[in-house]
């Protein structure tokens, strides 16, 4: 028996309607990039996640890279990371020039192990006289990517407590995880606004599949907004 590896078949069939009129009113809009349909999608994941800002991107791979490019990352920089993950995810960092630097998963959740976010910088990093934390290379640790893999967010309280006393910056890469949830402090927080960015895949396979590539971009900083 040939077992596809992706079969859209039935939530084609179910969905085949509502999608053919949304299709049909983009062509009769003619407003064919980003639009008032890219609009209201921003506007929907920001209720859905709680998040105060939404930017539609063309995939989960530019959500990442366009996050990563806004903070500044770029060459002479280390980026804590998993290597469990899909290969965008430290593909994007060493796209920026920086170095992806490779933190151990958790045996149980498949995710990265916070404490071994603490391990690394204990064995691996040190103060400079300006206070930035640097690899024994010399590159200048910016900031964590967290992969909510397989829907399951990473332990993001204790994430937070590392990311707070180093100073680095939370991007996540929701790209797996658009509506999961983690109690982070008093709320039940949506994947991708527990850090100051998050990045969301519409991959066909994906949680929330489009019918191509798409992505999106959730932040707390208004700034990012004027990313495109
Ligand atoms: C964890 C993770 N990050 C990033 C991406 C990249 O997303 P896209 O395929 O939309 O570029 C994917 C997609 O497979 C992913 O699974």
């Amino acid at each position: 028996m040939r077992v596809p590896l992706l079969d859209l078949n039935e939530q084609y069939r179910t969905l085949a309607e509502p999608i053919h009129e949304a299709i049909h009113a983009v062509l009769a809009s003619h407003r064919f990039i980003l639009g008032p349909q890219v609009k209201a999608f921003e506007k929907a994941i920001c209720a859905y996640c709680k998040a105060p800002h939404a930017i539609g991107v063309s995939s989960g791979t530019d959500a990442l890279l366009a996050v990563l490019m806004a903070f500044g990352v770029g060459p002479g920089d280390a980026v804590i990371t998993t290597p469990y993950t899909f290969f965008a995810t430290a593909g994007c960092i060493a796209r920026t020039g920086a170095r992806p630097l490779f933190v151990d998963i958790d045996p149980i959740t498949y995710n990265i192990c916070p404490s071994a976010i603490q391990e690394c910088f204990e064995k691996n990093c040190q103060r400079d006289s300006n206070g930035e934390w640097k690899t024994r290379s010399g590159e200048r640790v910016r900031a964590i990517v967290p992969v909510h893999l397989f829907g399951l967010c990473c332990e993001m309280d204790a994430i937070h407590r590392v990311s707070e006393h180093y100073r680095l910056d939370v991007i996540e890469d929701a790209a797996q995880a658009i509506g999961a949830e983690y109690p982070f402090g008093k709320r039940a927080a949506k994947a991708g606004t527990m850090g100051e960015a998050g990045c969301f895949s519409f991959y066909p396979s994906k949680n929330l599949g489009a019918a191509g590539d798409a992505g999106m971009i959730i932040c707390r900083d208004e700034k990012l907004q004027f990313l495109r």
